[in-house]
């Protein structure tokens, strides 16, 4: 759900961090975020896809948007990354990350700061990241320039999980079923509401989760914002279309019971069928449909050697 047209970028950066502040402590549960090996090869294979097929490995990186750290301590424990800078807007998202990083035994640097406005010198990464994070951002050319002022020449800049314009309003759908269904769905789960109304801190703070969006994108205003910037080889791929139906629907229907009451055995399912469905989405559809279709999108380019 967007921001509403008339939200000045300050307001958007402003609820942005309210809302994830208040949302770090449950976001690793409510997202089903993992450092293990479920989680390493969910992120690799995301990143790999991003880079055209072939995993590379790089230098120093600098992770936009990087809330808890799904992406940059996992790409640092597979030997990805070798050194690792992590930002965001939200404080409390990076407690979280250092957190999360010292019970892996994982060492990395963490700043917050506006991916608009990053405070490091010219040329010194050799990859800029995100994932889903792009569509928070009030002014994306701003931030495209950012990254590449920041990379060095020949680096690498790869953004993953960007919702599409088309993926967006589909994913209303299973949505909207979810949340009729939820009182019923919980009964049958045996399991009781959400303790304080909702797993990403509270009612009052669920309700800000409505305005912290600004963008769905369209492949093409992704390709324009990276090239805008002077990225080369720029690529955009859309991946997932059945395997977000289901999440979608059953992380809608998980976010209004208490998560100690849902049963193992749903849990299970619902892992399971997201993961066989991705890869039905891999090998039969995301090779086959055009990047529009899709949910999520990726955008990945280089800066001139
Ligand atoms: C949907 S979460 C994704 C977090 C993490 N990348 C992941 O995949 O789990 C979006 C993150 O972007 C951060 N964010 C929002 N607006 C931002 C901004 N203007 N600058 C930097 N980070 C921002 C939020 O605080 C949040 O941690």
């Amino acid at each position: 759900m967007p921001a509403p047209s008339s939200a000045t970028a300050d307001e958007i950066r402003d609820v942005n961090t309210r809302y994830h502040d208040g949302a770090a402590a449950g976001y690793d549960a409510k997202w089903g975020i993992d450092y293990g090996e479920v989680g390493r090869a969910q992120v690799l294979g995301k990143v790999r896809k991003a880079l055209g097929g072939r995993l590379e490995s790089f230098g120093r990186s600098v992770e936009i948007g990087a809330g808890t750290g799904y992406f940059s301590l996992n790409l640092l424990q597979a030997g990805v990354v070798r050194e690792a800078v992590c930002t965001d807007i939200s404080p409390g998202m990076l407690r979280t990350l250092e957190e999360n990083a010292a019970g892996l035994g994982v060492e990395v640097e963490t700043r917050a700061c506006d991916a608009e406005d990053l405070p490091f010198d010219g040329e010194s990464f050799d990859l800029v990241l995100g994932h889903a994070v792009l569509h928070h951002l009030p002014d994306l050319r701003r931030a495209f320039g950012e990254f590449r002022r920041v990379l060095r020449p020949g680096g690498a800049v790869l953004f993953a999980g960007e919702p599409s314009e088309h993926g967006d309003r589909l994913a209303a759908y299973p949505k909207r079923a979810a949340a009729a269904v939820a009182p019923l769905w919980r009964r049958a789960m045996r399991a009781g509401p959400a303790p304080n109304g909702h797993a990403d801190g509270g009612a009052e703070n669920h309700e800000l989760e409505g305005l912290v969006d600004v963008h769905a994108f369209t492949p093409e205003t992704l390709a324009a914002a990276a090239r805008g910037a002077g990225f080369t080889d720029v690529r955009v791929r859309g991946e997932e279309l059945l395997a977000n139906w289901f999440g979608w629907a059953n992380r809608a229907l998980e976010a209004t019971a208490d998560p100690d009451e849902v049963p193992w055995a749903w849990k299970v399912y619902a892992f399971r069928g997201y993961l066989a469905l991705q890869e039905v989405d891999r090998r039969l559809l995301e090779p086959r449909l055009p990047p529009a279709i899709f949910y999520n999108l990726m955008v990945a380019g280089r800066t001139p050697a």
